[in-house]
């Protein structure tokens, strides 16, 4: 009865023990390690499709003739079994049309395993950011890209708003944007950091791969709120409509970094040069600019000034109109290299200099927000102590 479906809602969403064997989870299916081995031919590296900052990702068959993404955490993500199935439990249950759907997970053993709905066209960095057309087929012209903007900031609107306790996602980037055959985007990899042991603090060399996506608040402060997630989505935004990662090292100096460039055109009235010339100048450019300047929008440096994904979401529909006068200069971190992580008590002001934390909006700005919380989604002191470790259910 390994792969059958388990429900036991009357343990309350625990998993039940009979005989130190996990017997039962809500919603959760528990599979078998021989299954998982079955289904990726023994981890062949043929099979494998990706590797991140958990682990590693393969492609699989399952018995059941479903075709999944197998992702095998690393030795760092062990959690005791009954911490690691009540952290499972709350993620499956969280269903979204524009969210990966989590199949089940395997807690054999040692094995930490987690098995996810497989995307057909693979994640946003792999395709649209890696040479878009010419490289992987995915025509991605610009009501692909507006669809996959909405959906992406409906996913993450309903993971902000809707989930309770809210979800901060953390590890909003291109990689964590997965197509299905329609093209239609899922948010992956929400939730992840609950599985993180609370004593794991060494997550410098993760974060370094996604700094670009960093808010500056939090990458320097450790100060994690749900406008962290929304900075990291405004970087997405843009690299959807340029076609270009947040850091380029290939364009001359004063082009490489995405958001110092959106913000020199945005001065300058001519966003429309940052759209991407892959789509031929087949675009709606009012269209196009608005989009940019939402992403101008939720870089803010300020992150009380960012707007809410629900926001967002009108925003990008047209629902909702913009003030531009109002946008201030994005938030930037530069120096990324030596940037440890660090708990936001240890971090002495001078540290926070020294990191090069460049505040490049109004000195009275940064004043008024160094140190405070941010007001507007008023987390608990939970949050900005949880950046280490567990950075998911620092909501109230
Ligand atoms: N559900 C999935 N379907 C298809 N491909 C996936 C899926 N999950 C992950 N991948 C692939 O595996 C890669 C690595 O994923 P992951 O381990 O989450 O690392 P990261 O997100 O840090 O790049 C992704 O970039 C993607 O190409
Ligand atoms: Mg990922």
């Amino acid at each position: 009865m390994g792969c059958s479906w388990f429900s036991c809602r009357k343990s309350g969403g625990k998993p039940s023990e009979v005989d130190g064997e996990i017997a039962a989870i809500d919603n959760v299916k528990i599979y078998k390690y021989k299954e998982i081995r079955q289904a990726t031919d023994d981890f062949n590296s043929l099979n494998k499709i990706g590797e991140g900052g958990f682990g590693s990702v393969y492609k699989g068959n399952l018995k059941d003739g479903k075709i999944a993404a197998i992702k095998v955490l690393s030795a760092e993500s062990r959690q005791g079994v009954r911490e690691f199935l009540t952290e499972i439990n709350v993620i499956s249950e969280i269903q979204h049309d524009n969210l990966v759907k989590l199949y089940g997970c395997c807690v054999e053993g040692n094995h930490r395993i987690l098995v996810y709905n497989y995307l057909e066209n693979n994640s946003l960095d792999k395709t649209l950011l890696a040479g878009g057309y010419t490289r992987s087929g995915i025509l991605f012209d610009w009501s692909t890209r507006a669809n996959i903007c909405v959906g992406i900031a409906k996913g993450l609107a309903f993971l902000h708003e809707e989930v309770r306790p809210h979800i901060i996602h953390r590890d909003i980037k291109a990689s964590n944007i997965l197509l299905d055959k329609d093209l239609s985007p899922k948010i992956s990899d929400f939730g992840l950091a609950r599985l993180m042991p609370p004593n794991m603090t060494h997550v410098s060399t993760r974060v370094a791969g996604t700094i670009g996506y960093l808010a500056p608040e939090y990458a320097v402060r450790g100060q994690l709120t749900r406008k962290a997630d929304i900075y990291s989505f405004g970087v997405l935004l843009m690299e959807i409509v340029s076609g270009r990662s947040n850091k380029n090292t290939r364009l001359p100096t004063e082009y490489q970094y995405l958001l110092e460039r959106a913000w020199e055109l945005f001065e300058r009235n001519e966003l429309v040069d940052l759209v991407d010339s892959g789509l031929n100048g087949v675009f709606d450019a009012e269209e196009a600019c608005r989009y940019l300047k939402i992403g101008l929008l939720c870089t803010q440096d300020s992150p009380k000034l960012r707007p809410t994904m629900s926001t967002v979401v009108r925003l990008l529909t047209g629902e909702k109109d913009i003030d531009y006068k109002k946008i201030s200069r994005p938030g930037l971190i530069s120096d990324f290299m030596d940037m440890k992580v660090r708990g936001p008590v240890e971090t002495k002001p001078e540290e926070v200099n020294r990191h090069s934390y460049t505040n490049p909006s109004s000195s009275s700005n940064a004043s008024s927000n160094s140190g405070t919380r941010d007001n507007s989604n008023a987390y608990s002191s939970g949050a900005s102590s949880a950046y280490a470790g567990n950075t998911f259910s620092s909501t109230i």
